[in-house]
C-alpha cells in the first residue's frame, strides 16, 4: 500500500507547473441561433482543432442567467481559460470577477464590457471590431451609389429618404453603425431624412415585419434607402420590399438596401441584384483570434503581436478591421 501511494505521490509531484496543459478552453455564446455569431464559433472550433486545443463552447440562448451557470460549471470543470460572448455586455462584470477569483484567463468577444471592467483585471482581453468603422462603411456604400445613380433620389429633392433597421438595444454595434452610417451619408454631401427607425434584434423575421409596418406607414414610392445594422435584418427588409414586387429585377423598382457582416446569404442576395451591399465582419480572423489569446495567456505566456500574430492595442484589445462589400468586389469573399 505505501508503495503505492508513493508512487503516486511521485506522479503527482511531477506534473510540471507550466506545461500547456490538456484542460479545455470554456466558451460560451451568446445564441448560437445567430448567423454571425455561428460563423465566430466556426472559427473558433477550426482554429482549436488546428492548435490541438480542446474547446468545450456552449449557446447560452440569448439568457444572461444560465450564461453564468455555464461559466461556473466550466470553472468547476476546471477550464484553462474563458471566452465569453455576453448575453448582456452589462453583465462583464460578475463574469469577469469570476474569472479574477481564479485567476483565469479571460477574453471577451463581440459584446464589448465597459472600459472599467477591462481595466479591473490584467488577464482580461476583447477581441472584436470598431462599430464606427461599418457605420462609416456602409453610409459610404449608399453615398457612393447615390452619386453614381442620380435617379435613386426618387423624389428629386437631393435628399436621402432612408429607414434604419437597429440591432440589440444597447449593443454597441447597434448604436454605433447607426450614428456613423447616418454621419457618412451627410459627410458624403447628402441631406437626410429618416422615415423610420427601429429595433429587430438582428433578426431576420423580425427585420420583415418592421420593414413592412414602415412601408404600410410611409407608402414604399417614398423610401430611397434602407440600412440595416447586420446582414440578416437587410434581408428580412428584403423580404418585405419583395413582396411589394421591389428588388426583383426591375431597375424602376429598386430600392438600395445595405447591412453588415457579408454572411453568405447576403453575398447570395448581392450576386441576385437583391441588395446593394455589406461590410465585411471578419468571423473567421475574430474567433482565431480569440481561441490564440486563450492559449497563450493560460500557458502563462505574454500576450503580445508576437505570441497570437494579431495587433493587440493597450495590451488588452485586439480590434479586427472591417471591410466595404459591393457589387465590384462581393465575388472575393464567397467561400
Ligand atoms: C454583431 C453582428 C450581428 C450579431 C451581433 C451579435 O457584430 O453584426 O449580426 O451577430 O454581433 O452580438
Ligand atoms: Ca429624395
Amino acid at each position: 500500500m505505501k508503495k503505492y501511494l508513493a508512487v503516486l505521490l511521485v506522479a503527482v509531484l511531477a506534473v510540471p507547473a507550466f506545461a500547456a496543459s490538456d484542460d479545455p478552453i470554456g466558451a460560451c455564446i451568446y445564441k448560437y441561433d445567430d448567423t454571425f455569431m455561428t460563423n465566430v464559433r466556426r472559427a473558433m472550433i477550426a482554429e482549436a482543432e488546428k492548435t490541438d486545443q480542446d474547446l468545450d463552447v456552449v449557446d447560452s440562448q440569448n439568457r444572461q442567467p444560465l450564461q453564468n451557470d455555464q461559466v461556473d460549471t466550466h470553472i468547476s470543470k476546471g477550464v484553462k481559460a474563458l471566452i465569453i460572448n455576453p448575453v448582456d455586455r452589462t453583465a462583464a462584470e460578475p463574469i469577469m470577477n469570476k474569472a479574477k477569483a481564479e485567476d483565469l484567463p479571460i477574453v471577451f468577444i463581440n459584446r464589448e464590457p465597459y472600459a472599467e471592467v477591462m481595466q479591473a483585471y490584467d488577464k482580461i482581453w476583447y477581441v472584436g471590431a470598431k462599430a464606427e468603422e461599418s457605420g462609416t462603411q456602409s453610409g459610404q456604400i449608399i453615398v457612393d451609389y447615390f452619386k453614381k445613380n442620380p435617379k435613386a433620389d426618387r423624389n428629386g429633392d437631393g435628399k436621402i429618404q432612408y429607414i434604419m433597421i437597429r440591432g440589440e438595444q444597447g449593443h454597441q454595434d447597434a448604436v454605433l453603425r447607426t450614428e456613423y452610417s447616418t454621419q457618412a451619408m451627410r459627410l458624403g454631401g447628402f441631406e437626410i431624412v429618416e422615415l423610420g427607425s427601429d429595433t429587430a434584434n438582428w433578426d431576420k423575421v423580425q427585420a420583415t415585419d418592421k420593414m413592412k409596418g414602415f412601408i404600410s406607414a410611409v407608402g414604399i414610392d417614398n423610401i430611397e434607402a434602407v440600412l440595416a445594422n447586420n446582414d440578416d435584418m437587410a434581408l428580412g427588409a428584403i423580404e418585405a420590399l419583395k413582396a411589394e414586387g421591389y428588388n426583383l429585377g426591375d431597375p424602376a423598382k429598386y430600392i438600395p438596401v445595405v447591412g453588415v457582416d457579408a454572411t453568405a446569404p447576403a453575398l447570395e442576395a448581392m450576386s441576385k441584384g437583391e441588395m446593394l451591399g455589406t461590410v465585411l465582419n471578419d468571423a473567421d480572423n475574430q474567433g482565431y483570434a480569440a481561441v490564440r489569446i486563450a492559449a497563450v495567456a493560460s500557458e502563462g505566456k505574454p500576450v503580445t503581436e508576437e505570441s497570437i500574430h494579431y495587433v493587440i492595442t493597450d495590451g488588452k484589445y485586439v480590434w479586427i478591421p472591417y471591410r466595404p462589400v459591393t457589387a465590384e468586389n462581393y465575388k472575393e469573399f464567397m467561400k
